[in-house]
């Protein structure tokens, strides 16, 4: 083994690359680096934008001795990011024994559904199904939408395949991966313990992948031009899509001290490398009135990956975190080599994509008060499509009533709606004081027209931008009523 070489485990195979040999660079893709491997053509892509699922894989990670499986859309992969990792493909999911093929119960159940419809979509469906058959908790209708609301069919053949996933992951059986398992653990703690950190240098391209934060702060002196990453999937599109080419690159998802969550007496600190699967947890548990936005946030597999600390950080005036972190009133860690500083995220964010992150600082965390008993938190999405899709416009509201129904604090924030996320101050203003009921919140809709002058863009019109955003104060009025008289939403 050579130090700065890449290592992983291509299923049951130790891969190792030396990038100064090879025609391909550390950013490529996995999806791009499979297909030009003999034998593994299983993996599709379809639109290499995350959108498909064609080209889901598994990743398989040592986290605290156990194995833990990940589907994720190779296509938004780069290749060094998956350094002591175990790659899955769809060709790894049979046993072959004696040149016969026994199929793993994924499979045998897309064969008995009748689910294999075409080559191109099934392989990235059976790896989805694979992924829930490795962390099956539920077969409900809401955890196979969860699984699988990632994979596109384009002939909407997706009963059977629902039929499958259900019967294969109801109750599944110890399978190969099983009794693989110790074996795959030692290799891949192998490689970790040979080297965690990666500097790796082409002659077109330099590729940091540091494990420590002290590195990663020592990395961001020395090489200011590199471009930050974590889950790669805002930033992968720029190279797939905007055909941009990154020199320097500084991957940050193998830092372990920015993916801890940690709990305070006031407050919770969420590294920013907490990938927003763990987020959606997170917030099922602390936060539910603003989970409406992370059951519709992207697909699992890109949940698996993308981090809160990359959703802040592109600035997005649609970056659906966004919002839910102003509500929070939540704060950012912005740490460099000299030091550290709090700031709330409403100023952490100064633009249209823009952040007042210093050239030699990372963003190290995310710090979020507790939740108080008497603030009511709701959000509220609008897309074209209801899964997988991006916000045409987001509404999210903190409100405190008083005994009476009078408003004490009132937050209404808006996405979609200026170049930047931003409150609705005319209408809060007007609203402060005010009963909290429908007469006052269609007068304060009025006044929205007042706080936006929204944009015309590919996704809608302005008018339908200001009409939604007007209709959504009215909905999270409506669905506050609900949540106080203790309905579901
Ligand atoms: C198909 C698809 C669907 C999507 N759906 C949604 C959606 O529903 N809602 C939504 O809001 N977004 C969505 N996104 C956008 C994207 O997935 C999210 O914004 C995601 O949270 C980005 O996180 P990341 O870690 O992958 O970011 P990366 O691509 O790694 O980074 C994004 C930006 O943040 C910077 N950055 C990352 N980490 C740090 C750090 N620790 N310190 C400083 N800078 C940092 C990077 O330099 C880069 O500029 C979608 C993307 C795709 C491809
Ligand atoms: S090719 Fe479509 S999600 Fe990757
Ligand atoms: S069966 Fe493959 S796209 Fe519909």
């Amino acid at each position: 083994m050579e130090k700065n070489n890449l290592q992983f485990l291509l299923n049951d195979k130790l891969i190792e690359i030396d990038f100064l040999k090879e025609d391909f660079l550390p950013s490529t893709t996995v999806l791009n680096y499979l297909r030009m491997q003999p034998g593994f053509r299983g993996t599709k892509e379809g639109c290499a934008e995350g959108d498909c699922g064609a080209c889901t894989v598994v990743l398989a990670e040592v986290q605290h001795g156990n194995l833990i499986y990940k589907t994720v859309d190779s296509c938004l992969l780069f290749l060094a990011s998956i350094h002591g990792k175990q790659l899955i493909t769809v060709e790894h999911l049979a046993e072959i024994n004696d040149n016969k093929i026994k199929l793993h119960p994924v499979q045998q159940a897309m064969v008995e559904h009748h689910g294999s419809q075409c080559g191109y979509c099934t392989p990235g469906f059976v790896m989805s199904m694979f992924g829930m058959y490795k962390n099956a908790s539920a077969t409900d209708s809401e955890a196979l939408t969860d699984a699988m609301a990632g994979n596109l069919c384009r002939c909407t053949g997706y009963k059977p395949i629902a039929e499958a996933a259900q019967a294969c992951c109801k109750n599944p059986e110890a399978d190969k991966f099983n009794l693989q398992q110790p074996g795959t653990i030692k290799k891949l703690t192998q490689i970790s313990a040979y080297q965690s950190t990666l500097e790796i240098f082409t002659p077109k391209q330099t590729y940091l992948l540091p494990s420590r934060l002290d590195e990663t702060l020592g990395f961001r002196v020395k090489y200011p031009e590199a471009v930050i990453i974590n889950g790669a999937t805002d930033t992968a599109i720029r190279q797939n899509k905007l055909h941009e080419f990154l020199p320097c690159i500084l991957d940050l998802s193998a830092v372990e001290e920015i993916k801890q969550q940690k709990e305070g007496s006031t407050f919770f600190s969420l590294g920013a490398g907490t990938t927003l699967e763990q987020f959606k947890q997170f917030v099922k548990t602390n936060f539910p009135g603003l989970m409406p936005m992370l059951k519709v946030f992207a697909s699992l597999q890109i949940r698996n990956v993308a981090t809160i600390g990359g959703n802040l950080s592109t600035a997005s005036p649609i970056g659906d975190l966004i919002p839910l972190f102003f509500a929070l009133k939540a704060k950012v860690k912005l740490s460099s080599r000299t030091g550290n500083r709090l700031i709330p995220v409403e100023e952490y964010i100064t633009g249209y994509r823009k952040t007042c992150l210093l050239q030699d600082e990372i963003l190290e965390a995310v710090q979020i008060p507790k939740p108080e008993k008497d603030i009511l938190f709701i959000t509220e999405k609008v897309s074209t499509r209801r899964d997988l899709d991006i916000s045409t416009v987001s509404s999210t509201l903190r409100l405190r009533l008083n005994k009476e129904n009078f408003i004490e604090e009132i937050a209404i924030i808006y996405g979609g709606m200026a170049s930047q996320v931003k409150r609705a101050v005319t209408a809060e203003t007007y609203l402060h004081g005010k009963q909290w009921c429908i007469e006052e919140v269609e007068r304060a809709s009025k006044l929205i027209s007042e706080d936006f002058t929204p944009i015309s863009d590919a996704r809608s019109g302005a008018e339908y931008r200001e009409a939604a955003a007007k209709n959504l104060l009215l909905k999270l009025y409506l669905k506050s009523v609900d949540t106080k008289q203790g309905m579901s939403l």
